[in-house]
């Protein structure tokens, strides 16, 4: 406690953030230090997880030091800690994991193990302090494109899922071939602005009627076929056009699910979670379209979409006022159900 306020310490480490973040009282950011590898993999063109692994154990003492300067608060002041346990990579995770439960341990602090999914949620908390669940949640990152009904802080239900490609991924793939370098959302989004979005037409994938469940690789193909047909075709490629065309695709389709969702659901409230929520296009046609159905719509800072600690240290905090109390053998998973 620290001038009356509880203090929640979080630890992201589950991709290639190393993220350390102090938050009073659930929602008021103290802290939230982001020490990112994106430069080291941009070598790559893509995350290596054992360098990240690596890096995370190189990195997060300085990343601990730091959350508490800026904080301005010592591990006295800490009540609760909270740590993504997954899903991720798992030699990246338990770098946070080990650390948080050091502390814990050493200080006697409680700990509560936190699914990095429900964290990208719960950044909305941190970024409207009036936000209380039940709503419908988009969440679209890196690994996940799902609809879910939020009912409390701590009950999710998984509405839809995607059953191959996560959205991230396709951005990141359908960059890489268009040769613009890691991570590919941003710049897709960035170069999309110049092209058209009908220039060409991909098939959207809806599958069936009433599903809420959503496929990326096939828009992925396509998007390489057409590559290489107008490359055998001896044809230029206007990479813009490309971008701008299959943002448009994985967009239409996400947005006519989403909405109807959330009609489904009747909260009348969508919050958007995770990576690809900072797309500039996403949120402006949901935006829109939400204008248009009258519908509440939540979404976060771009620095709180992408992998952070403050939406973790949130999260804990909500799940350990419902009085969970988390466990010091907790282990890392690379695979956790959402729901609870
Ligand atoms: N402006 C943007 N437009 C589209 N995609 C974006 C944008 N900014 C980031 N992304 C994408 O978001 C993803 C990263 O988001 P996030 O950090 O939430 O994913 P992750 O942590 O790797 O996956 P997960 O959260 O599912 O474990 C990357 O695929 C990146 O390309
Ligand atoms: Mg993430």
């Amino acid at each position: 406690m620290k001038d009356g306020k509880f203090l929640t310490m979080a630890f992201e480490s589950s991709c290639d953030e190393t993220s350390v973040a102090i938050v009073a009282d659930g929602r008021d950011v103290l802290s939230n230090v982001i020490s990112s590898q994106i430069d080291i993999f941009k070598n790559y063109g893509g995350v290596v997880p054992e360098i990240a692994a690596r890096h995370h154990l190189e990195n997060i003492n300085q990343v601990v030091d730091e959350a508490l300067k800026q904080a301005d608060v010592t591990l006295d002041d800490v009540d609760l800690i909270g740590v993504t346990y997954g899903p991720g990579l798992v030699g990246a995770l338990l770098i946070g994991v080990a650390t948080a439960k050091a502390i814990a341990f050493a200080r006697d602090i409680p700990i509560i193990g936190v699914h990095h999914i429900m964290g990208h949620v719960s950044a909305n908390f941190i970024q409207d302090k009036q936000l209380e669940p039940p709503f419908t949640a988009l969440i679209v990152s890196g690994g996940h494109t799902n609809i879910a009904e939020i009912q409390s802080y701590t009950n999710y239900k998984v509405l839809g899922g995607t059953r191959d490609d996560a959205v991230g991924e396709a951005y990141d793939k359908v960059a890489r071939v268009l040769g613009l370098g890691y991570p590919g959302g941003p710049k897709i989004d960035r170069i999309a602005k110049e092209g058209n979005p009908d220039a060409i037409h991909f098939k959207r994938v809806l599958l069936e009627k009433d599903s809420y469940d959503f496929s990326f690789s096939g828009l992925k193909t396509a998007v390489l076929n057409y590559l290489n047909s107008e490359k055998q075709a001896g044809r230029e490629i206007n990479r813009a056009d490309v971008a701008a065309s299959f943002q448009q695709a994985v967009i239409d389709v996400i947005v006519e699910k989403t909405i109807s969702a959330v009609k489904e659901m009747g909260y009348g409230k969508l919050v958007l979670a995770g990576g690809v929520a900072a797309n500039s296009k996403l949120r402006g046609t949901l935006e829109e379209e939400c204008k248009k159905n009258k519908i509440e719509i939540h979404v976060p800072a771009p620095v709180l979409c992408t992998d952070n600690a403050a939406m973790i240290a949130c999260a804990a905090y909500y799940k350990y006022m419902a009085g969970e109390r988390g466990d010091i053998d907790m282990d890392a998973y690379a695979n956790l159900p959402l729901e609870g």
